[in-house]
């Protein structure tokens, strides 16, 4: 039985990128030997290449003026990416988007000196387009032999040093493509661990992105920690690791954190339709509201970040305030219990600072700031409300004091998926209490898209009450016209006469308080 690598290998002859056929045409018609270069030939040799977007070229200088001309003829748009390392981009751009994207770089030395000073060996596999040739596989460091034992192997150790970000792309490759970091090149990492403080935030916050965007986030954290790469990019998670926890925990806040990940990411996937790896109960609730859940998460947040993507992150800062708020206490049984009182608003803070240093967009950071601080209060209503629904009053205070941002968006719905991961992280089992926690989800998530609890307009503004109740401009009004929109939320009202009758109450009511006092 041939192996799946052996069976491309066979088929090299045949290689095509579909939708860059005619980019590649163009390119060969002008009498140039073109090298298909990374990932797109491991991809393909994985039978990983079902859909193409990006493509990695090489050639010998000079580029950007056969690139440009490749562009013209069919169409694309040339960009001189970098012009003095004679670097070209070539977008297909489609519907106002960018489809397809080929990045052709002119070789530095000869090929081989350039597969040599690649990340790892299976990544540094050629495919050789020349003019009237079959394409053929170049493999001048033992790629495939490394890909077929599963091998992650950098061609010479001091590839390593070349870029300290491989020693994350290490990670993510060995977990993507399930590649063996054996020993010895563990080892080789964890000496160089701390020259990935001389990462750029940036390109740090790309890699951590991709690693996090795994299927398993968990595993890789777990390979990261083995390796000692967390502590020079998310030092806030390494603190966790040891802090233990009083049951329902069966964790420390490290492996808690990492479970909550998992669970997170499979929320991510089912919202981006790709895998469901859901709990049968939990995945028939999301199905009720699936349209409009999947609309939210849909957003994009940065470019390429959706709001689905961000779940994990929510869920790797969700309890980094834990290390500094912990304490211990003896309780009526007489049992010791860790407590980690306001851990949610010191962790907020510690999520701002990190993700800014991380270059992360500002909506992006208040988006982590509002759900790391609110994660808690679905598990205090799901306490407070127990044996029974959750009083509209109290999902509309919910929404709108987790609504995030100056144009006060929508993040409820962003607080509940964590606390529905981290919920699910929190014991060995999900316990007897998951479906009375499922169903106050459920009620909190009707409440946030089902037309008829949606608030409609005020029923009064400042103004009517200055007049109608003779009050001066001041404090006193946004208290009123809150309490009003509290009451028309809970259904409690819905006329602006009612409105103003329940103004004049609260406003008696206040000033008699405010007499006695
Ligand atoms: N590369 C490298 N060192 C880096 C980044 C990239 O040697 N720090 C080389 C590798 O040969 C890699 C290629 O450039 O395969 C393309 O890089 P990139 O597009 O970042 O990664 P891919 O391997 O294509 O994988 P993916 O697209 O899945 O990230």
């Amino acid at each position: 039985m041939t192996t799946l690598i052996e069976d491309r290998m066979n088929r090299i002859a045949a290689w095509t990128a579909p939708g860059f056929e005619d980019l590649l045409t163009a390119l060969l018609a002008q009498g140039r030997t073109l090298y298909v270069v990374g990932g797109n030939v491991r991809d393909f040799l994985l039978g990983e290449d079902d859909v193409i977007n990006d493509l990695d070229l090489a050639m010998a200088a000079p580029v950007l003026d056969a690139a440009r001309q490749a562009a013209d003829a069919v169409g694309w748009a040339f960009y001189p990416l970098d012009a003095q390392r004679d670097v070209a981009r070539l977008v297909q751009v489609e519907d106002g988007s960018e489809r397809r994207i080929c990045d052709i770089a002119a070789l530095r030395g000869d090929l081989v000196d350039d597969l040599h000073t690649r990340d790892f060996t299976v990544n540094a596999l050629a495919i050789v387009l020349a003019p009237n040739e079959a394409p053929r596989l170049l493999d001048v460091v033992g790629g495939v032999e490394d890909l077929s034992a599963r091998r992650l192997r950098p061609f010479a150790e001091e590839n390593l040093d070349a870029d300290p970000v491989r020693l994350l792309r290490a990670v993510r490759f060995a977990h993507k493509f399930d590649l063996t970091i054996d020993a010895a090149l563990a080892d080789q990492i964890r000496r160089r661990a701390e020259t990935l403080h001389s990462v750029s935030p940036e390109r740090q916050r790309d890699e951590l992105w991709k690693i996090l965007g795994l299927t398993s986030p968990a595993d890789a954290l777990h390979t990261m920690h083995d390796l000692d790469l967390i502590a020079p990019v998310l030092p806030e998670l390494t603190q966790t690791v040891g802090i233990t926890q009083t049951p329902p925990h069966h964790l420390d806040v490290f492996g808690h954190t990492l479970l909550a990940m998992d669970y997170a990411a499979a929320l991510r996937d089912w919202l981006h339709e790709q895998k469901d790896r859901l709990d049968p109960r939990l995945g028939e609730l999301l199905a009720h509201h699936g349209t409009a859940l999947r609309h939210h998460f849909a957003e994009p947040l940065s470019s390429g970040r959706s709001r689905a993507d961000w779940l994990v992150w929510h869920a790797l800062c969700h309890d980094w305030g834990k290390p500094a708020t912990r304490s211990e206490e003896i309780d009526a049984q007489g049992t010791m219990r860790t407590r980690y009182f306001e851990h949610e608003r010191v962790g907020a803070t510690m999520t701002v600072e990190r993700l800014t240093a991380l270059r992360f967009s500002r909506r992006e950071i208040q988006l982590a700031q509002t759900v790391v601080d609110a994660h808690m209060r679905p598990h205090h209503l799901h306490v407070s409300f127990e044996d029974e629904e959750i009083g509209r009053r109290a999902a509309f205070r919910f929404f709108r004091d987790t609504a995030s941002g100056t144009n006060g968006e929508q993040t409820g719905v962003d607080v509940l998926l964590l606390a529905l991961a981290d919920y699910q992280a929190t014991g060995a089992t999900r316990g007897p209490g998951w479906p009375a926690y499922l169903a106050h989800a459920d009620q909190l998530l009707s409440f946030a898209f089902q037309a008829e609890t949606q608030v409609g307009p005020p029923l009064l503004n400042g103004s009517h009450l200055m007049r109608d109740l003779d009050l001066p401009p001041g404090p006193m009004i946004g208290r009123l016209l809150g309490q009003v929109q509290e009451a028309q939320a809970a259904g409690e009202i819905a006329t602006p006469e009612e409105a103003l009758d329940l103004a004049r109450i609260v406003l008696a009511q206040t000033r008699a308080l405010e007499s006695d006092s």
